[in-house]
């Protein structure tokens, strides 16, 4: 037994040599990692700029992955499409990247989370809702802190200076729920409540924000929570300063967009920084190091370069920095243990399910040919009825003339019935007055005029209501004789 066990392991030896000896020779000469953004937002132009600082960091850096090129391949996207979005970072999982960094927008992190862990791509995720969990889904990775720790620190504020009852507002999806329901877990905790929340579209109208906002100042605490986008954000916070809802009685306490935006929005106009004088805002703690003080010195001449010149960092570019450094300490690690990458077209994506291979290639040929964009168009945007209708009008779709013909069938069965009932009543009409033409010959010229009468009334009492009929029938079976005396035939047959 035990040599047998031994013959197998020296033979196993042979057959896979890989296991044994690790060779700087397997490692790829390029290794690709993926970022998903929202480019012409402040955070994710500050992510971009720091992944590629990253990048070439560790390109220029011999102790880690030496021998291989990191490359970045961005994808911008859009946050307040989920459907595109998702699409974008399915087709993005396709391609050769080997990690993703982001999706930048908790929706879409929502949606990707699932099919990361089928395709194994893991994602370097900076979005900080709570509930994505890395217990739940085991390709999910944060990055930044997640929202617990700042509603701590918030509900800490609030606890401290004995204000119990407060007022949240925040944007309507995901990240904003998900913030605000960690919010009153920590507001729990600490014998204090939010008494009212606001929520409101992320793409919500100004006279939206305006009624919300009116509404809120109604209410019980004078004590505003806001978490949201930095877009609606501000839009709310000048909003409120016109409804003099920024000065004494009011405390504002806005999340760490705030802080993100204000830190790397260069241009931030004076007016909007004296609107929101007195608001409180959070920002995550980093560390001291020779790492971050080295980026931070280098960060306006690298903005430049990688086209976002008026972004600052903020932590966002920190902890983005940070990641790729991850994914690199990660891959080097991998090597290290011999391990490759390989990329097959289905076997390793898709672990036996041939539908869904089906169905990602049908994706892509879908939107390689510009047709997905315009089912979403047809079917999933969103606007005025008014603009959309004279698209909307398409040789395919069902209008009233589709129905012409089933009208037509329609009407001609109609038209059939009513001349047969015609034709049976004045075969009966003809046959019951047969005996009695002889009377009425003498009418002259108002003959057919009375003739139609007499027909019409004919046919008027082909069909006596039923109530008469009874008491006809009753009055028969009570006076036996009259019937009788009507039917000759029977009184025969009766005698007989
Ligand atoms: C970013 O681009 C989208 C459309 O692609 C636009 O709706 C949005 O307003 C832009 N945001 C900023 C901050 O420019
Ligand atoms: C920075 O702030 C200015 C003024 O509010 C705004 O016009 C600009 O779009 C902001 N930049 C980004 C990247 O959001
Ligand atoms: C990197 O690789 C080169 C040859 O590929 C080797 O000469 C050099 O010593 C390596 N550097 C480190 C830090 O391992
Ligand atoms: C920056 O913008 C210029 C001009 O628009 C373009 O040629 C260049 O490729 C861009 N650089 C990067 C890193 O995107
Ligand atoms: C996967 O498919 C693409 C295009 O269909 C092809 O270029 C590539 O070589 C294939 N890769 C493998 C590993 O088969």
């Amino acid at each position: 037994m035990k040599i047998s066990f031994l013959m197998l392991m020296v033979l196993s030896l042979f057959l896979f040599p890989n296991g044994i000896h690790k060779s700087l020779a397997s490692r790829p000469s390029v290794v690709s990692i993926g970022s998903i953004l929202r480019l012409n937002s402040t955070t994710g132009g500050v992510s971009d700029v720091a992944i590629h600082a990253a990048v070439d960091d560790i390109n220029s850096d011999p102790t880690v992955l030496n021998g291989t090129t990191l490359r970045v391949d961005t994808r911008d996207t859009n946050c307040d499409d989920g459907f595109l979005g998702m699409v974008q970072a399915l087709q993005f999982m396709e391609t050769d990247v080997i990690a993703i960094i982001g999706p930048q927008c908790s929706p879409i992190a929502h949606i990707i989370s699932y099919v990361a862990n089928e395709l194994q791509v893991p994602l370097m995720s900076f979005a900080s809702d709570a509930t994505l969990s890395s217990i739940q889904f085991p390709y999910f990775m944060r990055t930044m802190p997640s929202d617990l720790y700042q509603m701590a620190a918030v509900a800490a504020v609030i606890d401290y200076y004995q204000w119990k009852i407060v007022t949240a507002i925040y944007v309507d999806d995901d990240y904003g729920r998900n913030g605000i329901a960690a919010l009153d877990d920590e507001l729990t905790a600490r014998r204090c409540k939010i008494s009212y929340k606001a929520g409101f579209r992320s793409n919500a109208k100004k006279s939206e924000l305006l009624n919300l906002l009116v509404t809120v100042s109604n209410m019980e605490s004078r004590v505003i929570i806001l978490h949201t986008g930095s877009e609606p954000g501000l839009k709310l916070l000048s909003i409120a300063n016109s409804l003099n809802m920024m000065g004494n009685g009011f405390v504002w306490i806005a999340t760490d967009w705030l802080s993100a935006y204000l830190d790397a929005n260069s241009s931030v106009p004076a007016e909007t920084i004296n609107g929101m004088q007195g608001v409180l805002t959070v920002r995550p703690h980093t560390l001291k190091s020779k790492m971050k003080s080295n980026l931070v010195s280098r960060w306006s001449s690298l903005s430049k370069k990688y086209n976002h010149s008026d972004l600052r960092i903020s932590a966002y570019g920190f902890y983005v920095y940070d990641s790729v450094w991850t994914v690199a300490r990660a891959l080097d690690a991998f090597f290290d243990d011999g391990g490759r990458i390989s990329f097959t077209n289905d076997s390793r994506h898709f672990k036996g399910f041939p539908l869904q291979v089906d169905l990602s290639t049908a994706i892509l040929t879908l939107s390689e040919n510009g047709e997905l964009q315009r089912i979403h168009d047809k079917w999933l945007k969103t606007g005025d009825c008014s603009t959309d209708n004279t698209e909307f009008v398409d040789s395919n779709q069902l209008r009233l003339e589709s129905f012409m013909g089933l009208f037509l069938i329609c009407g001609a069965a109609c038209v059939l019935a009513l001349l047969i009932y015609f034709g049976i009543m004045l075969r009966q009409y003809l046959r019951h007055e047969q005996p009695g033409s002889a009377i009425s010959v003498d009418a002259g010229s108002s003959t057919s005029k009375r003739s139609l009468r007499k027909f019409i009334s004919f046919v008027d009492d082909r069909q006596p209501p039923p109530k008469k009929r009874r008491t006809m029938s009753l009055s028969r079976s009570s006076m036996p004789t009259t019937p009788m005396s009507n039917r000759p035939g029977t009184d025969i047959d009766i005698e007989s």
